[in-house]
C-alpha cells in the first residue's frame, strides 16, 4: 500500500491555496466589456496550470451595482451581466472535475436598498419585515441617533421621510444594515448559505463580518484621538467601539460555523481588518464555533521593512490558539496592489512570503504578473468610494482593472470597451508573454505553488523564526525529518545573515528569486543580492 502525502490528513483549505477573482474584470466572453462567468470557465485551466486549489468570487448576485456587487438584492441567483444559474452549475462543475474548489462572498452585514426586503421594510413602520433592518427615531435635537460614521464618508444614518426614522448604513446609504438581532433575519441569511452549499459551493468569504454585530444601545463611539486629518479616511475620526463586533459576533459567526459544519470540508473565512490579538478571538473558543480562517491582512497593512514585516509575522504566529489555523492575504480588491505598495523589485519576494508562511494563502487576480495600480482618469471613475473621497488614494478601481492576458487590444480581456482602463503598460506585463519567460513573476510563482505542493514542510510543517538582520530575515518551516530554510533580502543592497549557530547546518538552495542560485550552497552564512529571496534545504552539519 502506498503511503498517503503526509498532507493528506489537513483539509483542502489547510494546504490549498485560493486565488481570488474579481468577476467583472478578470473575463469578458461575450463583449460587453465586463467579466463574466463563462469568462472564468473559459480561464480554469490557466488557473490548474498556474497551481491555485481554490477560486473565490466577489459577488455575482443580483444588484444594482452601486458597489459594484456588495450590495445585493437577491442572494439566491445570478446577475445577468455575470451570466445565469446554469452558467454558475456549469462553472461549479467544471472548477470541480479539475480538482479546483469554489468560493462564493458571502454578504450578511447589508443588502441592496433594491432588496425585497427592505423596500418592504421602508414601506411603512408596522410593515413586518421593519425590524429586519436598524430603524431609529431622530435624536432630541431632531438630528440622528448616534454619532456613527460610515466608512464610505458621512454618517451611518440616513433619514426616510416617507416613515420619518433613520435607517443605518455601515457602508453606502445604498447597503441599508441587516438586523442580525432578529431571528428572522438569521433563519432569512443562513439559508442563503444553505442554498448555496446545497448546490455544491464549498465555503464563503464573508464581507464586512465584523460590522453585523452593534452596540443594543447605539451608544456614541469616541474619538480616536490617534486620528490624522488629510492622511486617513474621514471614518478614522471615532473610534468603532459600539458600531461593530459587539459580543453578540461570536454567536452570530457560531451561527454560521453550524449551518457550514452541516456539509463536509466546508470553510468560512472572515473579512475583519483588526489587530491580532482581536482577530484571532474569532477563531472561536474550541475549533468549533468560529471563523475558519478569519483573513490575517498583516502583509497589506505593515510597513514593507524586515523589521516591521518579521515581527507582524511572529506576533501573529505567537498569538494563534493551539486549534487555529493560520491565513495570509497580500492583496484585495479593496487595497493597492502589492506591485505598487511596495517596489516590483519586491513583487517576488511578497510572492515567496505569501506561499512559504505558515498557514492558506490567498492570492489576488493578476497579482502573480505584477499588476499594478492603474490611474483611473477622473471621468472613467467608477468606485463610489473615489467618488466620495475624489482627492484621496481611498477609491478602487486602479487595483481593480482588467486582467492582462495578453498584447492582443484589451489586453485580451474583451472583445468590447471595457468597463475600467486597461494598463498601459500591458503589451509587456500579460500571462501569454510571462508564461514564455523562465525568469518571470508568473514563471516564479508557478515554481512556488509546485513545490509547496510537494513539500509538506510547506504545507503543513511548523515555524519557528530564524533571524533577523537590517533588511533582511529568515524562518524554517519543518516537517518530519525535512527543514527547510527561507531567507529573503527586503532591501535593494546586498546583505548577509549568520544560519543560527544552533542550527549547525549546511544547505542547498531548491528555489529562489534568481533561478540561478538553484543548487547553491549556504553554510553559516546566507547571502542575499537585492531584493533577493531564496528556499534552502538543510540537512545537520556532517562535520
Ligand atoms: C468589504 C468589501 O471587500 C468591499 O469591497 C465592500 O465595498 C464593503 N465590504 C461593503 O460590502
Amino acid at each position: 500500500m502506498v503511503d498517503k502525502h503526509p498532507a493528506e490528513k489537513h483539509l483542502w483549505w489547510q494546504t490549498g491555496v485560493i486565488y481570488q477573482i474579481y468577476p467583472l474584470s478578470f473575463a469578458d466572453s461575450n463583449g460587453d466589456g465586463y467579466g463574466d462567468l463563462p469568462g472564468i470557465l473559459g480561464k480554469l485551466d490557466y488557473l490548474k496550470w498556474l497551481g491555485v486549489d481554490a477560486v473565490w468570487i466577489s459577488p455575482i448576485y443580483p444588484s444594482p451595482l452601486a458597489d459594484y456587487g456588495y450590495d445585493v438584492s437577491d442572494y439566491k441567483a445570478i446577475h445577468p451581466l455575470f451570466g445565469t444559474m446554469e452558467d454558475f452549475d456549469r462553472l461549479l462543475a467544471a472548477c470541480h472535475e479539475r480538482g479546483i474548489k469554489l468560493l462564493l462572498d458571502y454578504v450578511p452585514n447589508h443588502t441592496s436598498d433594491q432588496h425585497p426586503w427592505f423596500v418592504e421594510s421602508r414601506s411603512s413602520r408596522d410593515n413586518p419585515k421593519r425590524n429586519w433592518y436598524l430603524w431609529k427615531d431622530q435624536n432630541r435635537d431632531g438630528g440622528p441617533p448616534n454619532n456613527w460614521l460610515s466608512v464610505f464618508g458621512g454618517r451611518v444614518w440616513e433619514w426616510d421621510e416617507n416613515t420619518r426614522q433613520y435607517y443605518c448604513h455601515s457602508f453606502l446609504k445604498e447597503q441599508p444594515d441587516l438586523n442580525w438581532r432578529n431571528p428572522e433575519v438569521q433563519e432569512a441569511m443562513l439559508d442563503v448559505m444553505r442554498f448555496w452549499l446545497d448546490k455544491g459551493v464549498d465555503g464563503f468569504r464573508v464581507d464586512a463580518l465584523w460590522h453585523v454585530a452593534k452596540d443594543e444601545q447605539f451608544r456614541d463611539n469616541p474619538p480616536d484621538p490617534d486620528y490624522v486629518e488629510g492622511e486617513m479616511s474621514p471614518y478614522r475620526r471615532l473610534m468603532p467601539t459600539y458600531s461593530g463586533g459587539q459580543p453578540a459576533l461570536q454567536e452570530i459567526v457560531a451561527l454560521m460555523r453550524r449551518v457550514t459544519q452541516e456539509f463536509p470540508e466546508r470553510v468560512l473565512i472572515g473579512e475583519m481588518y483588526l489587530p491580532v490579538e482581536e482577530l484571532v478571538r474569532y477563531y472561536g473558543r474550541d475549533g468549533n464555533t468560529g471563523i475558519h480562517l478569519p483573513h490575517n491582512f498583516q502583509l497589506i497593512v505593515l510597513p514593507w521593512q524586515a523589521m516591521d514585516v518579521f515581527a507582524g509575522i511572529n506576533e501573529y504566529e505567537a498569538s494563534l490558539p493551539a486549534f487555529a489555523w493560520p491565513t495570509w492575504v497580500l492583496g484585495n480588491h479593496d487595497k493597492p496592489r502589492v506591485a505598487s505598495r511596495i517596489e516590483p523589485e519586491q513583487a517576488k519576494i511578497a510572492a515567496l512570503l505569501l506561499l512559504t508562511l505558515r498557514g492558506t494563502p490567498t492570492m489576488y487576480y493578476g497579482d502573480e504578473i505584477g499588476m499594478e495600480d492603474v490611474n483611473v482618469p477622473a471621468a472613467e471613475t467608477r468606485d463610489p468610494v473615489a467618488k466620495a473621497f475624489p482627492k484621496s488614494r481611498l477609491g478602487r478601481d486602479p487595483e481593480r482593472t482588467p486582467m492582462q492576458w495578453s498584447a492582443e487590444p484589451n489586453a485580451g480581456f474583451s472583445t468590447g470597451e471595457p468597463w475600467l482602463p486597461i494598463a498601459e503598460d500591458y503589451e509587456q506585463t500579460n500571462v501569454e508573454k510571462q508564461k514564455q519567460d523562465d525568469r518571470s513573476l508568473l514563471a516564479f510563482y508557478r515554481r512556488l505553488l509546485e513545490l509547496r505542493r510537494q513539500e509538506p514542510a510547506l504545507q503543513i510543517g511548523g515555524y519557528l523564526p530564524a533571524g533577523q538582520k537590517k533588511n533582511v530575515f529568515a524562518f524554517v518551516r519543518e516537517h518530519g525529518e525535512t527543514t527547510l530554510l527561507i531567507a529573503v533580502n527586503l532591501g535593494g543592497t546586498r546583505a548577509r545573515l549568520a544560519v543560527p549557530r544552533h542550527m549547525d547546518v549546511t544547505g542547498e538552495i531548491i528555489l529562489g528569486t534568481d533561478p540561478a542560485r538553484v543548487g547553491g550552497k549556504i553554510k553559516e552564512y546566507v547571502e542575499l543580492s537585492p531584493d533577493e529571496g531564496i528556499i534552502a534545504r538543510i540537512s545537520p552539519s556532517d562535520e
